[in-house]
């Protein structure tokens, strides 16, 4: 081959600045059946990345391609900007935590922590110290010498986490980590794994398909459907902004119309008024309500109204409860919402 062929896209030392992980063009197929597809992403070093998407889009398939247990059928993975495509799992430098994890029974907490340390030959007294300094970190340092069945879900998943922790892995991958915990539990343990990541200044990336987990966790949020990437960014900048009906929809926008300047666009249902509001009428609309239901603090109506492109559309609007006291159905009100929460959308097809 000659010197003269066109720049590919190389992992120079400028360029890999700061990306832990990059994904270039992948493909993943099996048989007929594309699982991802073609996907561009990287992933920044020290933070915390969430994969987010329904249940079958191809987040654990692409979690797996960054781990090494599945080969792309085609395109490039760089870790820390080296080509890792073909890399096996065991030199990726990973840890992972999956839905299922399983400790090891017959080992204590301690021992489980400090397996992986044990089989990359560490000395006894520094794995001691790496054990101490892990279970310090996950809150469970009095629980070392339990056997795992002792321990609670909750207890028993940090005891996962430590363990993956513990080896100091340059990425850590997360597969719905938390989604066998109750949701009480849940929620403690969404706080809990952003200190530590925090703490510990690890490159995590957290497959999940809750999107107040996404929200409330990620640096980075990337939304996938169907094996395609549909928008990444910050939790905030997706909210406020989200790219397309897909996206709008999977983050609660709900509401779906044409305004009357002629553009579609999404709104929140907690920014759509009903009655007479001074939320402002860059969006107003005649509207009849269908239903409401009754929400202790809010008051969720469902309305009927016809559009700016003549189309009846069926509305809902998050409402304070107090506030709806005449809104029996077939009441005849309006719709409003002020022109900051109009998020205009390009594409107005649901699929
Ligand atoms: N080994 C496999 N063989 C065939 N199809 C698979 C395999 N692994 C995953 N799939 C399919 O690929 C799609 C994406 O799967 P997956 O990545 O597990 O989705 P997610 O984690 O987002 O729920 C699904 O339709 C799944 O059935
Ligand atoms: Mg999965």
């Amino acid at each position: 081959m000659s010197n003269d062929l066109p720049a590919v896209r190389t992992a120079g030392a400028t360029d890999a600045a700061g990306i832990a992980a990059e994904f270039i063009g992948v493909t993943q197929r099996f048989g007929t059946f594309t699982a991802v597809d073609d996907i561009d992403l990287r992933i920044p070093e020290g933070k915390l990345t969430t994969l987010l998407g329904p249940s079958g889009c191809g987040k654990t398939t692409s979690l797996r391609m960054l781990a090494g247990y599945t080969r792309p059928t085609s395109g490039t993975i760089r870790i820390h900007g080296v080509d890792s495509t073909t890399l096996p799992p065991e030199k990726r430098g990973l840890g992972m935590v999956f839905q299922s994890y399983a400790l090891f029974p017959h080992l204590t907490v301690a021992e489980n922590v400090g397996y992986g340390l044990k089989l990359r030959k560490m000395s006894t007294k520094d794995i001691q110290r790496r054990v101490t300094e892990t279970l310090d970190l996950v809150g469970l340092a009095h629980l070392g010498a339990s056997k795992p069945k002792k321990l609670s879900g909750g207890q028993q998943q940090r005891v996962a986490l430590a363990r993956a922790i513990a080896i100091r892995p340059r990425l850590l991958l997360l597969d719905e980590p938390l989604s066998n915990l109750d949701a009480r539990l849940r929620v403690q343990m969404r706080a809990e794994l952003r200190r530590i990541q925090a703490e510990t200044g690890l490159t995590v990336v957290l497959v999940t398909h809750d999107q107040d987990e996404a929200l409330e966790m990620s640096d980075l949020m990337v939304l996938m459907r169907g094996g395609k990437i549909m928008q990444t960014g910050a939790p905030r900048e997706v909210f406020a902004r989200p790219a397309n009906r897909f996206v709008a929809d999977f983050l609660g926008y709900e509401n779906f119309l044409t305004d009357q300047s002629k553009t579609f666009v999404t709104v929140r249902p907690e920014h759509l008024a009903v009655g007479a509001d001074d939320t402002g009428d860059a969006l107003r609309l005649d509207a009849t309500v269908v239903s409401t239901a009754f929400r202790g603090v809010d008051l969720l109506v469902t309305l009927d109204a016809v559009d700016g492109a003549g189309e009846t559309v069926r509305l809902l609007a998050d409402v304070r409860a107090g506030d709806g006291a005449v809104l029996t159905p077939g009441t005849r009100t309006t719709v409003s919402a002020g022109g900051a929460h109009l998020v205009p959308l390009h594409d107005s097809g649901k699929e």
